[in-house]
């Protein structure tokens, strides 16, 4: 079931079956980050740029947040040739079927450039005993992993994100696969090319949005389902990638600094804010909630 408007909705979230949220985290490692290509309208103008020494530091000050809130960080390490493999939301979906069985769909990525970071994360999935759907991996359809696909906290509902990364023709097979209906999203700006650059889903009755990334459509179906959006500011949105924060708990939020306006928004619905710099990871547009990956 893939639903692109509020009138084909025919169900409420208490009626959707309860879904752990994913508590284990997965980081890969900078080793071998830098901008050598560009993919995205972030990274026009900063090939050779990243300073390496900065980025591991930020890219620790992200992994000790993790570790301070009381999560387990795995790290993947990053291999030569594969410059965006620290954006490791992409290559894969992890899910948790209802029988308990844990499992990750491959990414087909748009960039032939980021096609073998796939691979590595399949191996990674493979040698914890997961299931692996590898369908659209080997089809010619694209698609991002979570950089598109990102689950609503405790619940069996997935929001897809379409248009630039991902085709929404993969929603189909991923709702039968994976038991859960699509609520599929039309991304209307290239400078928010996945749904984690614009929609960051704080828990089961909260989003921060950039709103002017979506369609009416779009914007319907998130105020339909969450009680509380807030809006991100577009500097703080563009510049700081505030909707690509993440809350792995219900209670923090760990955005990159300096995004007043949402900082107080988040306060104001008692949330914590946790900052962490990733300019080195921006200027490949990308920030948190890239840099990780939520598994079980
Ligand atoms: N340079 C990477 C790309 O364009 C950045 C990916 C950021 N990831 C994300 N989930 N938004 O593919």
């Amino acid at each position: 079931m893939v639903l692109t408007q509020l009138s084909d909705v025919d169900f409420t979230l208490s009626e959707l079956p309860f879904m752990e949220p994913a508590r284990n985290v997965v980081m890969t490692s900078t080793d071998h980050f830098e901008i050598t290509y560009v993919i995205n309208p972030h990274m026009a103008g900063n090939i050779g740029d990243v300073n390496t020494q900065i980025a591991k530091k930020q890219w620790q000050e992200l992994h000790d947040a993790f570790v301070s809130l009381g999560f387990n960080v795995d790290v993947v390490y990053g291999m030569p040739g594969q410059p965006d493999m620290v954006f490791c939301a992409n290559q894969t979906l992890p899910f948790l079927q209802k029988n308990g069985q844990r499992g990750a769909v491959l990414s087909k990525m748009y960039a032939p450039q980021r096609a073998g970071e796939v691979l590595h994360y399949e191996r990674y999935f493979e040698e914890q005993g997961w299931d692996i759907i590898d369908d659209i991996f080997k089809g010619d359809i694209e698609f991002e992993g979570m950089g598109d696909a990102l689950w609503h906290v405790g619940k069996r509902l997935l929001w897809g994100g379409h248009g630039f990364r991902t085709d929404i023709s993969v929603y189909d097979l991923i709702s039968r696969r994976l038991e859960t209906p699509v609520l599929a999203l039309v991304l209307d700006d290239p400078e928010f090319y996945h749904l984690d650059t614009c929609l960051c889903i704080l828990d089961s009755e909260t989003a921060l949005i950039y709103p002017d990334a979506f369609k009416k459509e779009g914007l319907e179906l998130i105020h339909h389902f969450f009680p509380r959006v807030i809006e991100a500011p577009k500097n703080e949105a563009r510049e700081l990638f505030a909707c690509n924060a993440h809350c792995p708990d219900g209670k923090n939020v760990i955005i990159q600094r300096g995004c007043e306006v949402t900082n107080g928004l988040l306060r104001d619905l008692e949330f914590n804010v946790v900052e962490v710099d990733t300019d080195e990871f921006l200027k490949s547009g990308g920030s948190v909630f890239c840099m990780k990956l939520m598994t079980w």
